[in-house]
């Protein structure tokens, strides 16, 4: 049954490269939160399905100057981190992470210090357009429990990771997991603990296997992980060769790559959403795109301690699944459209060059389409959600934003491109969930 019908002009990508304009459809959505139908303008029963929506005061319509997309899907955020969103980024990662990043998470032992902390985060996303979000959070079960409170409270579309690590080499002892035992039994009660609290809920969110990265685990604690996804059937989240550091550190302990190592206990993945990825090897590259996994790109972050850009004309070239990350807070921004103008400024970069010395790599120049594709079906696929498309059979998960510039000479693409480049936190009016109005 129809409960909700939203009139507007409507973008979709439908590929990589293409984008669809649907001038004033109706976007017709279900009880349960699914758009069941969407009306052209050109449709005989046009005019009905709107003056039934008004008569029931179900229609809610995008003022002139408005534009429906759906809402966008953020493949990687620190939920702890967010406090220091901004801060350090001068450093090397591996300095970063003990100085910084490491006494900031340690901080979450303390629930007062989550309540705190998470109401602004989950707010600030859904500000910003974002509707659905895969957070890796702390060593602590309960705070990452009152996570995933806060985003069934406020309407948020989440997967959620206890962060597992216990390696004491990589690890300060006042932040770790202290055995491998340890670390695998408070993964698997967060997920049993998970799974009740979302019990019955439409937006119940989805326990993530989430090994912070290899440097960061022992052997066992990888393998552990490794079975207790192919147990439980669940997604995996990490980091993957994310610097010249850390793709390094996995040849030095294991003799292979980052992503072989991963392999090896089962953690590549078809449900694998990988960080980074911006030293793979051209064999590295096929490994993943055996195994199905999905790569989350972070291009705010990457300026800082990726030691590169992510090749992401090529990878999705070969298929491979790519979204798009904020990587709060290794990223400062909790916004996806200043991610989308990086991605496609990065790529840039990546292209011409940085100078006489440093050529640049032919073709690598995405476009806003580009961008905006990862930010939304890109996100969806590598979550294996009805996400980030405006077509039936998916959730209504969208946002409306107000446009700075109304061009009538603009084209369908001049107008979107227009609007992803100026679009600003207070520009985003309204953000649907699940077919609810959450802003
Ligand atoms: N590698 C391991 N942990 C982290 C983290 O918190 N942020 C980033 N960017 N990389 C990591
Ligand atoms: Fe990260």
């Amino acid at each position: 049954m129809t409960t909700r019908v939203i009139q507007g002009d409507f973008y979709t990508a439908t590929g990589p490269t293409t984008v669809e304009l649907h001038p004033q459809a109706l976007i017709c959505i279900d009880d349960q939160g699914m758009i069941e139908r969407i009306v052209e303008q050109s449709a005989t029963d046009y005019a009905q399905v709107v003056q039934h929506a008004q008569q029931a005061d179900r229609l809610l319509k995008a003022a002139d100057g408005q534009v429906i997309l759906p809402g966008f899907v953020d493949l990687h955020v620190h939920a702890p981190q967010w406090p220091n969103a901004g801060l350090a980024l001068d450093l090397p990662l591996e300095d970063w992470l003990q100085h910084y990043t490491f006494p900031l998470e340690a901080k979450y032992c303390d629930p007062a210090f989550a309540s705190q902390v998470y109401p602004t985060l989950v707010k600030e996303l859904l500000n910003n357009g974002t509707t659905t979000v895969l957070f890796f959070g702390t060593i602590h079960n309960q705070d990452n429990l009152i996570l995933a409170q806060e985003c069934l409270k406020q309407g948020l579309r989440s997967l959620i990771g206890r962060v597992a690590m216990d390696n004491p080499d990589q690890t300060p002892e006042y932040y770790r997991d202290h055995s491998s035992q340890a670390a695998l039994a408070d993964t698997e009660a967060f997920i049993r603990e998970l799974t009740d609290l979302g019990r019955g809920e439409p937006l119940a969110p989805t326990p993530v296997i989430t090994p912070r990265f290899v440097p960061s685990c022992t052997d066992e604690t990888l393998a552990g992980l490794g079975q207790l996804a192919r147990h439980y059937d669940l997604p995996i989240q990490s980091h993957l060769s994310e610097s010249k550091w850390e793709h390094q550190y996995a040849i030095e302990r294991f003799g292979k790559h980052d992503a072989e190592v991963l392999d090896q206990f089962g953690l590549l993945t078809d449900k694998a959403v990988m960080a980074h990825a911006t030293q793979l090897t051209a064999a590295d590259q096929q490994l993943v795109r055996d195994r199905s996994t999905a790569l989350a790109h972070c291009p705010i972050s990457n300026v800082y301690f990726g030691s590169g850009i992510m090749p992401v004309k090529t990878l999705l070239h070969d298929q491979i699944k790519v979204g798009l990350g904020t990587d709060i807070s290794g990223g400062y921004s909790p916004s996806l459209y200043d991610n989308l103008r990086q991605a496609v400024m990065s790529s840039q970069i990546r292209q011409d060059g940085v100078g006489p010395e440093s050529a640049g790599v032919d073709d690598s120049r995405i476009s806003m389409k580009t961008a905006f594709y990862l930010a939304t079906v890109g996100g969806g696929r590598s979550l294996h959600l009805p996400i980030g498309e405006i077509k039936p059979g998916f959730q209504a998960d969208l946002q409306i934003v107000q446009e700075r510039f109304v061009e009538p000479t603009d084209d369908s693409s001049n107008r979107l491109e227009r609007l992803l480049y100026q679009t600003h936190r207070a520009d985003v009016k309204r953000v649907i969930v699940n077919g609810v109005i959450v802003k």
